[in-house]
């Protein structure tokens, strides 16, 4: 019996030291009882894989074991599935990358092209530029390799070019290094906001000349609502750009399948990261997307999918406008969130028991900072409910923030106690009353 640790675990003194960021967030409890049914969660950002025909999937997995079993089975490259990499080639195509099928690397989701990535760039102490706010889970890799998170402003174009500018002379001036800018320029979680074209190549510009390398995170940038976004930063910038892709949001998060883009040398760092890491991606998976892609009518699925977040997204920036007119939000073009500002003085982390008490949920905005700022803001995730929950889940989000803010007027127009001066002798005086 170890004399060392803690009631709760004997090893907590042997956990290296970059465990310290990997502490589950407060509100991942609350998240478990959110995901009850009676409760409509609008915190998650789970793609709605119902609008997927099983059958498309079902067929294609039995057409991979029956023409190429043995190979689905079996160990595959570290860079991945050369069949399914030229298909790769055609998805970006339509954002507009030229590439070739060698510059690609098949990771298990991009979210494992994020943390190798940072794996090979981040000593302790690194610096890594990223929005403000910025993807939870990025953030969670970034603090896991003790990188500094530097946080750059974004406003309803993306992020602002000056602002970055700024960031990078005070990060420099205070002698740091800064390893390279993450940005998800079209339809970021969790703002919903798109990097508008021009900006992109001012950013790119200010990147170049400062040495920086972009880490472009895409998973949604082929949903879009109300016509193309700008295409992809990697289309115009090839040295200086990884882009990271994924078949999550496009077909289903179940298969793992995403990829990095990267410059040569990058690119070769990855693979053997990748081999070291799950020695190959999953090869069953690989032929049965490939599979997917070469006979199911994916562009036409894509547009389906774009048809049902659609319609979410109206219903929930319609309930919005009803039930919550006095707040300000982002309005997506694309992709899943909603990203709202409460008034000041409300903190979403603190109200969210008492939203899960009224049946809905939501992730605060802290999620989103390495700094503990966005106390006021939520993410919004109109992608897995129905119209019919989303509207019925802001109505009683709508109760929980009126009752907040009517707790808070209340308080705020209480009447300081009286002070009691007592007239002839002082028993016990009462301290600091004065
Ligand atoms: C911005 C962003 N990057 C990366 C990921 C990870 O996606 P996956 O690993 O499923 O490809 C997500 C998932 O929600 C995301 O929102």
């Amino acid at each position: 019996m170890t004399t060392q640790g803690t009631n709760l675990d004997q090893w907590y003194d042997h956990y290296a030291d970059r465990t310290a960021g990997l502490a589950a967030s407060e509100v991942r409890a609350l998240f478990a009882v959110a995901s009850r049914p009676e409760v409509v969660s609008l915190a998650g950002g789970m793609p709605f894989v119902s609008a997927l025909p099983k059958e498309l999937v079902s067929g294609a997995m039995e057409r991979v074991m029956r023409d190429s079993g043995p190979a689905a089975l079996q160990y595959g490259s570290g860079q991945g599935l050369p069949q399914l990499r030229e298909q790769i080639l055609e998805v970006m195509a339509l954002e507009g990358i030229r590439a070739g099928v060698d510059e690609i690397v098949v990771t298990t989701g991009s979210q494992h092209a994020l943390e190798l990535i940072t794996k090979l760039f981040i000593d302790p102490g690194d610096v890594v530029l990223a929005e403000a706010p910025s993807y939870v889970t990025a953030l969670t890799v970034f603090k896991s390799f003790q990188a500094e998170v530097a946080h750059v402003v974004m406003d309803e174009f993306g992020l602002v070019p000056q602002a970055l500018r700024e960031t990078i002379a005070r990060v420099r001036a205070e002698g740091k290094p800064i390893k390279f800018l993450y940005t998800i320029p079209t339809f970021s979680n969790p703002a919903g906001v798109t990097l508008t074209w021009e900006r992109r190549l001012e950013i790119l510009e200010i990147c170049r000349s400062n040495d920086i390398l972009v880490l472009e995170d895409n998973p949604y940038g082929l949903l879009y609502f109300d016509g193309q976004p700008p295409h992809a930063m990697r289309s115009v910038e090839d040295d200086g750009v990884i882009y990271l892709g994924t078949f999550s949001k496009t077909l289903a998060p179940g298969f793992r399948v995403g990829w990095a883009l990267a410059p040569h040398a990058i690119r070769e760092k990855i693979i053997l990261a990748n081999e070291a890491a799950v020695l190959s991606p999953s090869s069953f998976t690989q032929y049965v997307i490939h599979e997917y892609l070469s006979e199911a009518d994916w562009k036409g699925q894509i547009n389906t999918f774009r048809g049902v977040y659609r319609e979410r997204r109206d219903a929930m920036l319609t309930a919005l406008d009803d039930y919550l007119p006095d707040l300000s939000w982002t309005n997506p073009t694309g992709g899943f969130y909603v990203w709202v500002t409460l008034p000041e003085n409300l903190d979403s982390k603190s109200m969210l028991p008492r939203a899960v008490k009224e049946l809905v949920a939501y992730t605060p905005g802290t999620a989103f900072y390495a700094d503990g700022s966005g106390r006021n803001k939520i993410r919004l995730s109109f992608c897995y409910p129905t119209p019919d929950f989303i509207r019925e889940g802001i109505r009683r989000l709508s109760t929980v923030i009126n009752g907040e803010l009517e707790l808070l007027t209340t308080f705020s127009q209480t009447a300081p106690l009286p002070v009691v001066r007592p007239e002839t002798s002082v028993i016990n005086p009462p301290a600091n009353l004065s």
